[in-house]
């Protein structure tokens, strides 16, 4: 082994490496059952028609260009143009679907959200002086990219309904006073993971206000906007954007599945650079040719064919999948009253949950600290894997707090784990 004196310094600043913790975890410890990842269910992924729908994708093509499906299909094996192919497929959904209107070349087709979270943070931020603001606790994807990859983050608290407005606006004039511009605020206003908060419409109309005021872009990141379990979903950020202050990353993981690596990035800004007026669209292609060259034409295809099969909403077809995880939402509430009842149980008085309307998490509050050795001291003994809630905030913070995803677990396993889980915390309550 060749001995390396010099990696990327900005790595140990990590502290946690969640995205493999979450990755691998469940290999670890196999006989376990895992709340762990917010894995979306399995049992709808669909994989067997993928065929089925890259054909409809050619057919589609080959008609609607007049080309021969050969020509079609060598297009799809070959390198592509950087915003991707199926533009025009998707913008016919973002409006159908999400009620967002948008030309279709200001869309890019990214390697998931993760890629269009890097590709924005790359084209807009300058690491001296400019700083994100991310919620707290917050999605590891942007923060710890943001971390390895030298930019300056903040956080802003996030509560039940939404980032904290208050504190956004006394973080923005902190910067202000320190020379530092804010050019991103990055939120997940629909069932924001880790939390499972979902920021009100008011919330969301004051947001663009300041947005407006401070002079700053918005990320939202939609990855759970379609789960909603309670009540109405509520128009994106970016379906209320009418002085273009959002860009909007929407995802096909939880949806279709995560190993298609799909997600739908609008940038429909046209910003002043210099002397020059340039479309946000195509700087971000810009960065994107040096990370990823462009999106694999094939994944486009099959997705291109599942929206064409189901006339460009995906409604219908999530529908089922929606109540399925609404119903294993409700699998684990029931549970966790079931084996917390402080009648029964009086030691587990001091323990309380969220109830969340939508999304893959619900967050638990314990009258005790864990950190990663009692994921491993759980999982051993109790066969059942949790996320600290700590891995997720900024500063220190939720080291009392766990997070579970109900996503992708068996019904029938549910209240075995939940169980489970309870007689850890009562080993931890009774003996500490
Ligand atoms: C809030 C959020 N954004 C983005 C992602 C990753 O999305 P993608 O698979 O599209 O990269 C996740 C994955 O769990 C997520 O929770």
């Amino acid at each position: 082994m060749r001995k390396i004196n010099n990696i990327n310094p900005l790595l140990n600043n990590l502290g946690e490496d969640v995205m493999s913790f979450l990755n691998e975890i469940q290999q670890k410890y196999p006989k376990a059952i895992s709340l762990a990842s917010g894995r979306p269910n399995e049992d709808y992924f669909d994989l067997k028609n993928f065929p089925e729908y890259f054909n409809l994708y050619i057919d589609y093509e080959s008609s609607s260009k007049k080309k021969s499906r050969k020509e079609v299909l060598n297009s799809l094996g070959q390198y592509n143009q950087t915003k991707g192919i199926i533009n025009k497929l998707i913008s016919k959904y973002l409006s159908k679907d999400e009620k967002i209107s948008v030309n279709p070349d200001d869309i890019l087709l990214t390697v998931g959200t993760q890629e269009g979270l890097v590709i924005t943070v790359m084209t807009l931020c300058d690491k001296e002086n400019d700083v994100i603001i991310v919620e707290d606790p917050a999605y590891v994807g942007i923060t710890h990219f943001s971390i390895i990859a030298g930019y300056q983050i903040e956080p802003v608290c996030v509560n039940q309904d939404g980032i904290s407005l208050k504190m956004l606006e006394e973080k923005i004039i902190q910067c202000k006073n320190h020379n530092k511009v804010v050019k991103i605020v990055y939120v997940i206003p629909d069932f924001q993971n880790p939390t499972g908060n979902n920021m009100t419409l008011e919330n969301r109309h004051r947001l663009l206000d300041l947005a407006n005021k401070y002079n700053f872009f918005i990320v939202e990141d939609n990855a759970y906007g379609e789960f909603v379990y309670k009540g109405k979903r509520k128009l994106t950020l970016k379906a209320l954007d009418i002085n273009k202050r959002v860009i909007y990353l929407h995802s096909f993981s939880k949806t279709i599945y995560p190993s298609l690596r799909l997600g739908a990035m609008i940038a429909d800004q046209v910003i002043q650079h210099e002397e020059n007026w340039i479309a946000l669209s195509d700087l971000m292609a810009k960065t994107k040719g040096y990370i990823t060259v462009n999106t694999s034409s094939i994944s486009q295809a099959i997705l291109g064919g599942v929206l064409i099969k189901n006339g460009f909403s995906l409604k219908a077809m999530n529908k089922e999948k929606v109540l399925s995880m609404k119903r294993k939402r409700n699998l684990m509430l029931s549970s966790l009253e079931k084996f917390l009842n402080i009648k029964s149980s009086p030691w587990a008085k001091a323990i309380s949950w969220n109830i969340p309307d939508g999304g893959f998490f619900i967050t638990i509050s314990l009258p005790f600290k864990v950190d990663k050795n009692e994921v491993a001291f759980c999982a051993e003994n109790y066969q059942v894997i949790f996320t600290p809630m700590s891995f997720f905030y900024f500063n220190k913070g939720g080291s009392n707090e766990i997070r579970l995803a109900f996503s992708n677990i068996p019904d029938r396993k549910m209240e075995h784990a939940i169980k489970n889980l309870t007689m850890y915390f009562k080993h931890k309550i009774i003996n500490n």
